[in-house]
């Protein structure tokens, strides 16, 4: 089973690559056959973005750092954003654990909904411009919900939004959007990290951002979807990226407790399962400046453990 999880998404990825194809990506040579002018559309915005779904706990964090420099070797991502929300034992984000992601050459990282559950990352989150929580919540809460990371002379603009259904966000994803973007300002690409639970709100902010950024990614559910795919706008999109984390567990904790809570609706003390860890992530490919010409699902074991299971 594990080679097939490994194989499907590669397809899928490679489908949505001849997608974009066939949509006609080649902008330069189109735009000086119909109006005679070379416009030079920034050739040199050539890039790719990795996007490496919630890590879980301290598992997860080892997974990344384990399966990146294979990712690296094969990929060669300008830039690697992670979503961190879950890295300290599987609630919150810590200093510690932001520094260590950040150190192994993580561009930026995205929170959610545990963004404030280690009371210790609030004055980091005001402090370190390359960490984001949602920028939707209330303006006075610790940390900043944009920021903009510049890697070989090109700048990536990040943006973290909460969705509204079943989670806690003092403002509206749809309507923050927009000064998010402003607070960008002029960048070559931008990543847009959408955190929510319901599909409808990651698939109608896709369509909304369709032909304004490069890529919109869903995070928070830890089960990625298979619908990736370039929209008919330039934009990148996909409902849900999963987690970097435990696959034997229950969307990241053990499998018997949480099993044993659904069963006995009982409280039951949760703990962090480090079953079968996988990273799962998505590499966004650019040629264009805010548009992308490909996304490709990545859904890798953890290297030292590929063969234990
Ligand atoms: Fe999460
Ligand atoms: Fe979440």
């Amino acid at each position: 089973m594990a080679e097939r999880g490994v194989g499907e998404p590669q397809a899928g990825g490679r489908q949505a690559e001849e997608d974009s194809q066939t949509r006609g990506a080649t902008p330069t040579q189109g735009g000086s056959e119909n109006t005679g002018v070379d416009v030079g559309v920034s050739e040199s915005s050539e890039s790719s973005i990795l996007f490496v779904g919630d890590l879980v706990g301290s598992v997860g964090r080892r997974t990344l750092l384990e399966c990146l420099p294979a990712l690296r070797e094969q990929h060669d991502p300008t830039f690697v954003v992670v979503n961190g929300e879950n890295v300290a034992g599987g609630l919150g984000i810590t200093p510690k654990a932001a520094n260590e992601i950040l150190a192994a050459g993580v561009d930026a990282i995205t929170l959610g909904n545990h963004a404030y559950h280690r009371r210790e990352i609030y004055p980091y989150l005001d402090e370190q411009p390359k960490i984001v929580r949602p920028f939707n919540y209330l303006r006075g809460q610790p940390g900043r919900g944009a920021c903009v990371v510049e890697k070989g002379g090109l700048r990536l603009g990040v943006v973290n939004l909460s969705g509204n259904l079943f989670l806690k966000a003092g403002r509206s994803a749809f309507t923050e959007i927009d000064p998010a973007l402003r607070e960008l300002g002029e960048v070559d690409h931008i990543l847009v990290d959408m955190h929510a639970e319901a599909t409808s709100e990651k698939v109608a902010l896709g369509w909304l951002l369709d032909g304004r950024v490069t890529a919109v990614v869903g995070t928070h559910t830890h089960v990625p979807t298979a619908d990736g795919r370039v929209l008919p706008g330039g934009t990148a999109y996909i409902t849900d990226v999963g987690m970097t984390g435990p696959r034997g567990g229950v969307i990241g904790v053990k499998r018997e407790q949480a099993v044993q809570a659904l069963v006995t609706q009982m409280p039951v003390r949760f703990q962090t399962s480090d079953d079968d860890p996988w990273l799962m992530a998505v590499l966004v490919r650019a040629s264009k400046p805010r548009r992308a010409d490909s996304i490709e699902q990545i859904l890798m074991p953890r290297p030292n453990q590929a063969h234990g299971h």
